[in-house]
């Protein structure tokens, strides 16, 4: 199993009682708090005496070990840093250095400690919980554990906490954790088969449903755009809609769109070899459309969702499009294809106009690994937010300050989109060189969303770390898998 699915709670523990590994959670200079005592008493003040003496700062990060030789056998304790900086985020990562301890020390179970905080209770648990769950995660499908190894069974929130609030927190735990499985996934397992039969799955949740398209199928309905892309592919490619009815009858919905791009080579336009194995990760756009969804699923908020992933993979051969070539897309408008490597906008082009016309969303937001610039201007910390509706851009950035993920925005003068102006068709499929390569994916993207408040997610930094952060393992990160979920709540709440 890679990841925990469940965080037990115990309002009440029993320090007396034998317990593998506890954690505690401490500030920046810190004195035993009193919530902590009963636990301290049962050890006899080693914790009290181990900050008193200094040997732990509480810095956000630090972590210490203590062995006690009694039946609570061993305490973590945890730095969050300075009081007043403190963040719900701070929680989460705290918590998932936690679980990363436990398993350091090769350990099947961990323990947490609630604190207090100027902090609502619900939000507090929520973090801590997905904290737990998030840092429990790891890529071992396809290898043999070592030899000692044990497996991290169980989770176990101690203190007061809400039950509404574990259970939300499990739920978005897990849903990014399936959204990291789909995005670790190699090409060869991830196909675009794969990703639509798990949301075929997903969709046997109440009130939820899902049709696939296949090549003959989304190339007879228009998608000029994702058939040139999936023509030097024997993969088969889908169009993948769902559609989540929580809200009422006829009530425009709110639809997401994510780039489900299973293997990017680049097309004729070949990308070097050297770490080209990480264009596995080009699909997620799209597990972020299905952590989503899984989410929504087990939440059943009262709004309607409408979904879609394109997907494919880009590769090159004998039937593959072209430099050059010029293709339609769903919404009439034509595109000349000057490099096939960008071809992530190519098949988002038929996938918003099509969600445009069959549904009329209220919003829009898109999903997507969509340029090497963006890694460029704001490396793997922050995804790069656009979008044409300043009211929905400030709701993106509201949700991803409560969920920690960083989003940053980029400017959509009306300028830029001189640059993918085309002399043989509507548009070209990249801008001006190499400069502004982000927005230059983002002006090519509102081409195709007409009026509708719409923004973009550029995630090709973000959707994958390079090194292990407190809750999320090198690897596919799940990104926007919260934060979406986050602003579809505000929405409903
Ligand atoms: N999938 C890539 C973007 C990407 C690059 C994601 C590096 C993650 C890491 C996308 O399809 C692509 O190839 N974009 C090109 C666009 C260019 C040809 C205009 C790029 O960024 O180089
Ligand atoms: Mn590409
Ligand atoms: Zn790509």
């Amino acid at each position: 199993m890679s990841y925990v699915r469940e965080v037990q709670q115990v309002s009440e523990p029993d320090f007396t009682k034998p317990m593998d590994f506890l954690a505690l959670c401490l500030f920046k200079g810190q004195e035993l708090p009193t919530l902590y005592r009963p636990m301290d008493d049962a050890l006899g003040g080693l914790v009290a005496k181990v900050l008193k003496d200094k040997d732990f700062k509480g810095k956000k990060g630090d972590t210490l070990m203590l062995f006690t030789g009694g039946p609570l056998a061993r305490i973590a304790l945890v730095g969050l840093g300075e009081e007043d900086k403190f963040t719900a985020d701070v929680a989460r990562q705290a918590a998932g250095k936690a679980v990363g301890l436990a398993r350091k020390h090769n350990l099947a179970g961990c323990g947490l400690l609630t604190f207090e905080v100027d902090l609502a209770e619900e939000e507090l648990t929520q973090a801590l919980v997905e904290g737990m769950i998030l840092g429990s995660y790891q890529f071992m499908e396809h290898k043999k554990p070592e030899e000692d190894a044990r497996e991290l069974e169980s989770l176990i929130l101690y203190g007061p906490a809400s039950k509404a609030a574990v259970e939300r927190g499990i739920i978005l735990g897990t849903s990014v954790c399936f959204a990291r499985d789909l995005q670790n996934h190699p090409s060869n397992f991830a196909t675009p088969t794969h990703l639509a039969k798990e949301a075929e799955r997903i969709a046997k949740a109440p009130q939820m449903n899902c049709t696939v398209y296949d090549r003959a199928e989304f190339t007879k309905m228009g998608m000029g755009a994702l058939a040139g892309v999936a023509a030097g592919t024997d993969q088969p490619p889908k169009f993948i809609l769902m559609e989540y009815k929580g809200g009422k009858a006829g009530e425009a919905p709110l639809a997401i769109v994510g780039k489900g791009l299973t293997f990017d080579a680049g097309g004729i336009c070949i990308k070097p070899s050297e770490k080209m194995d990480e264009m596995k990760f080009d699909m997620s756009g799209g597990a972020a459309v299905l952590g989503i969804m899984e989410a929504v699923s087990r939440i059943q908020p009262k709004i309607n969702v409408v979904a879609a992933i394109p997907s494919t993979e880009n590769l090159l051969g004998g039937r593959a499009q072209k430099p050059g070539d010029i293709v339609k897309a769903y919404s009439g408008k034509t595109i000349e294809v000057i490099n096939t490597d960008a071809e992530g906008r190519l098949i988002l082009a038929d996938a918003l106009s099509y969600v445009v016309d069959k549904y009329k969303p209220t919003t829009i937001l898109d999903f997507a690994t969509l340029t090497g610039a963006v890694l460029i201007a704001l490396g793997h910390r922050a995804s790069g937010l656009m979008g044409n509706n300043d009211d929905l851009i400030e709701e993106v950035k509201q949700a991803a300050d409560k969920t920690g993920e960083r989003v940053w925005q980029l400017p959509m003068w009306e300028e830029y989109s001189e640059d993918i102006k085309s002399k043989v068709a509507d548009v070209k499929n990249i801008g001006e060189g190499r400069l502004a390569g982000t927005i230059a994916g983002g002006v090519f993207l509102k081409e195709f969303v007409g009026e509708t408040p719409w923004a973009h997610l550029d995630i090709a930094g973000t959707a994958w770390q390079d090194k292990d952060q407190p809750y999320t393992p090198g690897g596919g990160s799940g990104v926007a898998v919260r934060l979406v979920t986050q602003l579809i709540l505000d929405r409903v709440a």
